[in-house]
């Protein structure tokens, strides 16, 4: 067709993040899609709100029907986060025929099984780029780059909000409180910021990873988990005075067919590479038995650096669409294997 016409459930930072994407990167789109991207209706729970963009007044609406029924529409973005009704959104739309893409690791890691295989048995596409580590390309990395190597390791920072508040509790005089607050405000936290210090927000992402990466179905249950709220400023200073940094570190690794995955804050000496990422920042190593060690840094979170992600990913949509090939990404049928835990 002349265009393609997106849905948006959600217009809080990452949504707001999509439509000036949408809008301001028109011509490098055009260019490379062939046509014209343009929004059709942004599905928001508060019309009045005020917003980081300005929408037209036709698109907003309060009721999911307009977007996920809408025969305009060719492609819905899920970024309005939670469990429930985002399921029930993105299957409602893939079983009406729409490619979704989608920032939301909550329900990656819990449904993200059950979503593929509604997609590819619906001839849909379901992208999730922006699920795990904001603007840093990994999951494309793990589904294509290194598609051919057998990964045995994944270890890095996977949690923007929780990186910056250890890194302004360790460079000023700042509480835990005062800087969680600040990442709320540059909108780096989740919803409900629990899940980011509690660790389980990186635990999403490391089984979102790990499954992915060792073609296993791993559960969010299978993540050992440990937050940063026990983390002092006073245990920051003492790791500091001999050398090291506390960053809180994601960890999954494969052996002979059994698979471990943690999060926990670590002390890393201060000449570790994960040591100097700053902020809202993420790093990735990912170790391959063919191509050894390989390392993804970039911006973990936030409006434009998340909107990449997501904006890319519906390039790679159209360009599916174009080719006639929805939903046909994977050929064999992934995550058939079974976790067996380490230790048993
Ligand atoms: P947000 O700022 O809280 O925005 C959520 C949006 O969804 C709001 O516009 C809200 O509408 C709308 N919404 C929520 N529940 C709704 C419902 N039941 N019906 C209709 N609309 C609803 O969240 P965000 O930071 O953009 O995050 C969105 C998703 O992206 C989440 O899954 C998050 O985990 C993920 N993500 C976020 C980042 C980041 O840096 N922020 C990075 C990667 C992934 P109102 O505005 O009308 O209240
Ligand atoms: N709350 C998440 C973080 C957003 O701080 O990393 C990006 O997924």
């Amino acid at each position: 067709g002349e265009h393609v016409a997106i849905g948006i459930l959600g217009l809080g930072t990452v949504g707001s993040g999509v439509v000036r994407m949408v809008h301001g990167h028109q011509e490098e789109l055009q260019h490379k899609v062939g046509c014209k991207v343009v929004v059709e209706k942004v599905l928001v729970q508060d019309l009045e709100k005020e917003r980081r963009v300005s929408p037209k007044q036709e698109w907003l609406t309060l009721d999911p029907d307009d977007v996920l029924s809408n025969p305009n529409i060719d492609v819905v973005i899920e970024v309005m986060g939670g469990i429930g009704l985002a399921r029930k959104y993105i299957l409602q739309a893939l079983n009406n025929g729409k490619h979704v893409i989608t920032a939301n690791k909550d329900l990656m890691a819990l449904h993200g099984a059950e979503l593929l295989k509604t997609a590819a048995d619906n001839g849909c596409d379901l992208f999730y780029e922006a699920s795990v580590a904001g603007g840093i390309p990994i999951i494309r990395a793990l589904k294509e780059g290194l598609a051919s190597d057998r990964i045995t390791k994944m270890m890095g920072i996977v949690n923007g909000t929780t990186n910056y508040i250890l890194t302004k509790m360790d460079k000023q005089q700042l509480s835990f409180q005062d800087v969680l607050k600040e990442a709320q405000e540059l909108g780096f936290a989740e919803a409900d910021p629990t899940s980011d210090v509690e660790g389980l927000d990186a635990a999403r992402k490391m089984a979102i990873l790990s499954t992915l990466g060792f073609s296993m179905n791993i559960h969010l249950d299978d993540v050992d988990v440990k937050g940063i709220t026990g983390v002092t400023k006073e245990d920051i200073d003492y790791a500091r005075q001999f050398g090291y940094t506390i960053k809180l570190i994601g960890n999954a690794r494969k052996d002979d067919g059994k698979v471990e995955v943690s999060v926990e804050p670590t002390l890393l000496p201060d000449t570790h590479p994960l040591s100097s990422v700053h902020n809202e920042y993420n790093a990735v190593y990912i170790y391959g038995e063919a191509v050894g060690e390989t390392m993804f840094f970039g911006p973990g979170a936030g409006e434009l650096p998340t909107a990449t992600s997501v904006v890319s990913d519906l390039v790679a949509v159209i360009r599916n669409m174009r080719l006639g090939v929805n939903g046909k990404n994977d050929v064999a049928p992934q995550y058939e294997k079974q976790l067996k835990p380490l230790d048993e």
